[in-house]
């Protein structure tokens, strides 16, 4: 079996922590048990580029057990977490290529890896798979059948893949499921980022001013999540109903040239490019902390602040301290890449067992289609989204009422008014 990971000899803590996970994913462990007997996903080779974390490991093992042969690569250089990618080689005999900190030529030679195996299936997080497949491995195209994206910004690469008709085999958008960013993006996002920002700093929110840039179901999460641990949430936007959300939702909303003189903590949420500019970190304040947590780390202008620093250095780990030339210091944490997993462990179990239900049973849902989805986006059908709301319910011990036959024919009526 291939694999390339940091030490197998941390099998023994990952496999603790799985486990750890796996007791909050009941939704998963229910589908785990069926898959195990039905094998929806027999003679099938999947390809996953998702964040090597202990949840991700519960989901590999749901599709392994399923009947697929399964191969696993990161979705981020920074969000790996060594032991879980030891254990899931280890124990589960599933190949894993991801280091945590590996550069961007071992991050693309391990999306390679995973390719190599002629995947029938891909399974990602931000599209890199399904784009250098596109670009650098066409050859391989040819035994795909479908793919799933778990994340805003993959969706959005996909459709204009879709939209430009480069795209060669069709996708279901797990990110646009209800019961994955109702909940993965405003929940999940807010206390992660929380999480990763305070395991970071050990910085006091209370009292502060914490600037959201960008007010969509990440942002909302994080400024509901800010404002709770007592700070002042300033948030940045593009969109006028967005921002009026926010401004309805209690936040002060203002322009980021504006915000950047009175935030003392910054995390941008937007999944755009150069959102906190070289403008911006002019007059921030000295000391200032900056972080991102959307998909990619092309949201801060790190360039732009290079060329304004005279010293650079790592005052603890993932805080670099940028020493400006007038002598105020602005603070990057973790590089600028999605801070919830570079110094947190991203999403808790908890919701991802949702997110990860929705890759689960789309993936059984393609291989069900037979390949008769047209070449496109797709939804995940709403049964599925249903049927792992009600899962969700059920496994939280939670009931709710039904509609009578009279409301439910109320419902469809339209005669009936004043
Ligand atoms: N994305 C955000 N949190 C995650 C987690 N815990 N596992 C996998 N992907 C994630």
């Amino acid at each position: 079996m291939n694999y390339d990971v940091k030490d197998i000899k941390l099998a023994r803590e990952g496999v603790l922590r799985i486990e750890w996970a796996n007791q909050n994913m009941p939704v998963l462990n229910r589908i785990k048990a069926r898959f195990k007997k039905e094998k929806p996903l027999k003679g099938k080779r999947l390809a996953a580029c998702l964040h090597v974390t202990t949840e991700t490991a519960s989901l590999m093992q749901t599709l392994k057990a399923g009947g697929a042969q399964v191969f696993l690569c990161a979705s981020n250089p920074l969000s790996t977490q060594d032991d879980v990618a030891a254990s899931l080689v280890k124990n589960d005999k599933i190949s894993t290529f991801a280091i945590k900190g590996e550069n961007n030529k071992t991050y693309y030679k391990h999306i390679h890896a995973v390719i190599d195996q002629k995947p029938h299936y891909t399974m990602d997080d931000g599209a890199d798979l399904v784009s250098t497949l596109h670009s650098e491995r066409k050859e391989m195209l040819e035994f795909l059948e479908g793919g799933t994206e778990e994340t805003t910004t993959g969706v959005i690469r996909l459709k204009s893949m879709a939209a430009d008709k480069v795209l060669q085999y069709p996708i279901v958008a797990v990110n646009d499921a209800q019961t994955k960013h109702f909940f993965d993006n405003r929940y999940g996002t807010g206390q992660s980022t929380i999480d990763g920002i305070i395991r970071a700093t050990n910085r006091l929110l209370a009292g502060s001013t914490f600037v959201v840039c960008g007010y969509g179901w990440c942002g909302r999460g994080l400024a509901m999540r800010a404002r709770g641990m007592g700070a002042k949430v300033v948030v940045t936007e593009v969109d006028s109903l967005a921002a009026l959300e926010a401004v309805m939702d209690g936040f002060t909303v203002m322009p980021i040239k504006k915000a950047a003189k009175e935030g003392d903590f910054f995390c941008t949420v937007t999944g755009n490019i150069n959102v906190i500019r070289q403008e911006h970190f002019k007059v921030m304040k000295d000391g200032a902390i900056v972080a991102n947590s959307g998909h990619f780390n092309v949201e801060l202008d790190l360039k732009g602040l290079n060329a304004l620093a005279k010293k650079k250095r790592m005052i603890r780990e993932f805080v670099e301290e940028y020493l400006l030339q007038d002598g105020r210091r602005i603070n990057i944490l973790g590089d600028g890449r999605l801070i919830n997993l570079a110094a947190a462990e991203g999403h808790p179990s908890s919701v991802m067992d949702m997110s990860f239900a929705n890759q689960a049973l789309s993936i059984e849902y393609m291989v069900k289609m037979k390949k008769a989805l047209p070449l496109d986006v797709h939804p995940v059908p709403q049964r599925i989204d249903t049927a792992i709301a009600n899962e969700k319910l059920a496994a939280m011990g939670t009931k709710i009422d039904r509609l009578t036959p009279e409301q439910k024919k109320y419902l469809s009526s339209w005669d009936l008014g004043t």
